[in-house]
C-alpha cells in the first residue's frame, strides 16, 4: 500500500498524463501503466477514504442520476454571434470596426459544431458548469462535465473565473456512437453537434461519460484578469490545462483574415472536430468594450461562415451491404454532386425503417449533406419535385450476396446464413479492426482477397497462414506478407477485453468488453447469468446475449483463446469483509453529507449503488424527506436502513 505522499504524487502523475492524452493530444505512457497506477490509487482511496485528493481521476466517475437539472444563472452573459457568409460581409463588419476603433487587431479560431458550456472555477477549483440556456440562465450539468477528461477539476489559478468554450464530440466518436445506436435499434443523432449537445444533458453521468466529449475553450466570461488583449488570454487558459485550438491567428488586415479562412475552409475535413466557419474577434480588450453589445451578440465578434454542405442530388440506384452479423445495410447511390470540393456518390440510408419514414423512392430529388469526412446522408425528400416513374424501394427478401432467405425483424432485416461471405469477411475485419486485435493492414481488401483464394474462412484461419500460402497470391509480395504476417503474430497475448471486444457478440462493445474482463478475467467461459445481470451498465438483454454466444460459440472460443492466449487482467484490489460488500444498494432523501460522497464511500466498501429500487436491492438507505424510493422498497420488501442504521454498520 502507498503512503499518503505517495499517494498525492501518484494523483499529480495520473493528471498529467491524462492532460498529455486529452488535452496536448501527445501521450507520454501507456494505457498498462495509467492503469497499474490508477489501481493503486484506488487501493489507496478504499483503505483511506478521508484522504481522497478532490482532482484524484476516481473523482470524476459518474455519480448518481439526477431527478431533473436545476437551473443556474451565468455570472456574466453569454453572447451569441452574428453571422457573415462572403468577403463582401465580412469588409462591411471590418469597416464599421474601423469606424469606431484604430489599430485594432483581428484574432481568429475555428467555429466549433458544438454545445456551448460555461465552468465556474473558484479558488483554483471547477465548482459549477452551466449550458448556454437563454444566455443569462441556463442548467447545471456539474457532474456531467467533470466526466469530461479535458476538463481541469482544479486549475493553478486562484481567482474568480469564468472559462467559456464548446463541448463537441469527435467525428470518429460521432460514427462509433451512431453504428452502436442503429445496432440497438435506437434513433440515430442526426449531426455531432446534436450528439454532444443530447451528451451533455444526460441525467445519467455514467452515460456522458461513455460519450467521449471534449472540451474547446474560446474565451472568458466574468473575470479579473489583467491581461489587455485576446490571444494572450487564451494562452493564459490554455496554461491553466485546457486544449489549445487546433489553428489561431492574430490578423492586422482583411487580407490575412481572408487568407486564413481559406486555408482553415481547405482543410476543414482534417480536424477532428466538425466547424461550420471561423469566429473573427477584435483582439484587444479595450476596444472590445468601446464596441459594445446589440440585443444578441457583441459588436466586435463575428461568425465568418463556411459553404454550406448541402446540395440536391437525384437516388439513381440503391445498393445492399451485408455486415458482419448478417444485417442488410442499404445505401443510396446518388447522381455525383460537387460538395465543398469532393465528388459524393453515395449516401447512408441506415435502415429500411428509415426509408419508409423519409419516404425515399428511386428517382427522387433529395437534399444531401456532407459534414467533414461524416458519410453523406439524405436530409430530405423534395416530395413536390417526385417524377411520375419514381419507385418505391422495396424491402428485400434475399440476400444480395449469397442468395438465401432474410429474415425481416422490422428494423433490421438479417441474412442468417452464417457462412454467407460478405458476414465472414466482415467479421474478419472487424477481428482485426482497432478496438479489437488491432492487426495492423488487415482491411477489407485484403481479407477479400485472402477469402476469395480459399485461404481464410473463419477468424482462426489467419493464425494458419504462411509466407508460401501468401506470396503465391497475385500483389502479394514478400515484404507485405512478411509484414502481415508479423502483425498477426504480434496480436498474441493482447489484452483479455480486446479478445472478448473481438468476438462480436451482440450488445457487447469495448466498454461492456472490459466490464467483463474485470470481473470474470479469463473465467468468462463459466460465467452465470446472474452474475452478468449484477455487473453495474448490464441488462437482461445483454446478459442473454453473452450466454447465448457462449453457449453456441464455446469451442470456437477455447481454439480461438488457445491460439491467442490473452493477458488475464490484474485483480482489482481486495476489498476487506464488510456488511455491504457485494450489496446493492440505493440512496435516498436528504444526507448529512452530499450522497456523492455516501456513494463513493460504500462503493469502496464493496457496494454496488444504483439509482432505482428494485427486487436486486439489498438495502436502501434513507436520509430526511425520503419519497417514491423509500415507498418502492418498503412494498418490494427490501431492507430499510436509516442513514444511522448506516453509520452504525461501518
Ligand atoms: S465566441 C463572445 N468562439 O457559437 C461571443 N463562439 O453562434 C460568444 N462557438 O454560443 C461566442 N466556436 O457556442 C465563440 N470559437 C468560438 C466558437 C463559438 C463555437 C459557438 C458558441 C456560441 C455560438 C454562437
Amino acid at each position: 500500500m502507498m503512503t499518503k505522499s505517495e499517494y498525492l504524487k501518484a494523483v499529480k502523475e495520473l493528471n498529467m498524463y491524462a492532460y498529455h492524452y486529452y488535452v496536448l493530444d501527445d501521450p507520454i505512457t501507456t494505457d498498462e501503466v495509467y492503469d497499474a497506477l490508477y489501481r493503486e490509487v484506488v487501493a489507496f482511496e478504499t483503505a483511506h477514504p478521508q484522504d481522497i485528493a478532490e482532482d484524484s481521476p476516481t473523482q470524476r466517475i459518474g455519480d448518481m442520476p439526477l431527478e431533473a437539472f436545476s437551473k443556474a444563472a451565468h455570472r456574466s452573459r453569454m453572447w451569441s454571434l452574428d453571422d457573415v457568409f462572403d468577403r463582401q460581409d465580412l469588409l462591411k463588419w471590418i469597416e464599421r470596426i474601423e469606424k469606431h476603433v484604430s489599430e485594432v487587431r483581428y484574432y481568429c479560431e475555428p467555429k466549433y459544431d458544438g454545445a456551448s458550456l460555461n465552468l465556474i472555477y473558484e479558488n483554483g477549483r471547477l465548482v459549477q458548469a452551466i449550458t448556454r440556456g437563454d444566455g443569462s440562465v441556463g442548467e447545471e450539468v456539474t457532474q456531467n462535465a467533470k466526466t469530461i477528461r479535458s476538463i481541469p477539476l482544479q486549475i493553478a489559478y486562484r481567482e474568480f473565473i469564468e472559462i467559456r468554450g464548446e463541448v463537441v464530440i469527435f467525428k470518429e466518436e460521432f460514427e462509433r456512437i451512431n453504428a452502436e445506436r442503429l445496432e440497438r435499434g435506437e434513433t440515430l443523432f442526426a449531426n455531432a453537434r446534436n450528439a454532444a449537445a443530447g451528451s451533455l444533458r444526460q441525467l445519467d453521468s455514467k452515460i456522458t461519460a461513455r460519450r467521449n466529449l471534449v472540451f474547446l475553450p474560446y474565451g472568458i466570461g466574468s473575470n479579473t484578469l489583467d491581461i489587455p488583449s485576446l490571444n494572450e488570454r487564451m494562452d493564459f487558459v490554455y496554461k491553466q490545462g485546457f486544449k489549445a485550438a487546433p489553428m489561431r491567428l492574430t490578423c492586422k488586415t482583411a487580407e490575412e483574415i481572408e487568407l486564413f479562412y481559406e486555408r482553415m475552409k481547405t482543410s476543414r475535413d482534417d480536424f477532428e472536430m466538425m466547424l461550420d466557419g471561423m469566429v473573427v474577434k477584435v483582439n484587444e480588450i479595450a476596444a472590445q468594450e468601446r464596441l459594445g453589445y446589440t440585443v444578441k451578440s457583441p459588436r466586435w465578434a463575428i461568425a465568418y461562415k463556411f459553404p454550406a454542405v448541402e446540395k440536391i442530388t437525384t437516388v439513381i440506384d440503391i445498393l445492399l451491404q451485408v455486415g458482419r452479423t448478417g444485417v442488410v445495410t442499404p445505401v443510396a447511390v446518388v447522381e455525383p454532386t460537387e460538395i465543398d470540393g469532393v465528388v459524393v456518390e453515395r449516401a447512408t440510408l441506415h435502415n429500411f425503417d428509415e426509408i419508409e419514414r423519409k419516404d425515399i423512392r428511386l428517382y427522387d430529388k433529395v437534399i444531401i449533406l456532407r459534414s467533414g469526412d461524416v458519410i453523406p446522408k439524405i436530409t430530405k425528400v423534395l416530395i413536390h419535385e417526385r417524377p411520375r416513374d419514381s419507385q418505391v424501394i422495396e424491402r428485400p427478401k434475399y440476400c444480395p450476396v449469397c442468395h438465401s432467405e432474410l429474415l425481416d425483424e422490422g428494423v433490421l432485416i438479417k441474412c442468417q446464413n452464417l457462412d454467407c461471405s460478405a458476414r465472414v469477411v466482415n467479421a474478419i475485419v472487424y477481428f482485426a479492426s482497432k478496438p479489437c486485435l488491432n492487426i495492423d493492414g488487415l482491411g477489407e481488401k485484403i481479407v477479400d482477397t485472402l477469402y476469395r483464394n480459399g485461404l481464410v474462412r473463419s477468424v482462426k484461419d489467419l493464425f494458419f497462414l504462411t509466407l508460401e500460402k501468401l506470396t503465391a497470391l497475385e500483389g502479394f509480395k514478400e515484404k507485405k506478407s512478411n509484414n502481415l504476417l508479423l502483425a498477426i503474430e504480434r496480436c498474441k497475448g493482447c489484452e483479455c477485453w480486446r479478445f472478448v471486444n473481438a468476438l462480436g457478440i451482440e450488445h457487447i462493445g469495448e466498454v461492456a468488453s472490459k466490464a467483463l474482463c474485470e470481473r470474470f478475467g479469463l473465467r468468462l467461459l463459466d460465467a452465470k447469468k446472474e452474475e452478468i445481470t449484477a455487473l453495474e451498465g448490464f441488462g437482461e438483454e445483454m446478459a442473454e446475449s453473452v450466454m447465448e454466444f457462449i453457449r453456441v460459440n464455446k469451442e470456437r472460443m477455447q481454439e480461438l483463446y488457445t491460439i491467442i492466449q490473452p493477458r488475464s487482467p490484474e485483480p482489482r484490489a481486495s476489498v476487506a469483509e464488510n456488511p455491504f460488500k457485494g450489496k446493492t444498494v440505493v440512496l435516498t432523501g436528504a444526507m448529512s453529507e452530499p450522497r456523492p460522497k455516501i456513494k463513493a464511500m460504500l462503493e469502496r466498501l464493496g457496494a454496488k449503488v444504483s439509482g432505482s429500487v428494485s427486487k436486486k436491492t439489498d438495502y436502501l438507505i434513507f436520509g430526511d424527506d425520503a419519497g417514491s424510493k423509500y415507498d418502492k422498497a418498503r412494498a418490494l420488501g427490501v431492507t430499510t436502513l436509516s442513514e444511522d442504521a448506516m453509520r452504525a454498520m461501518f
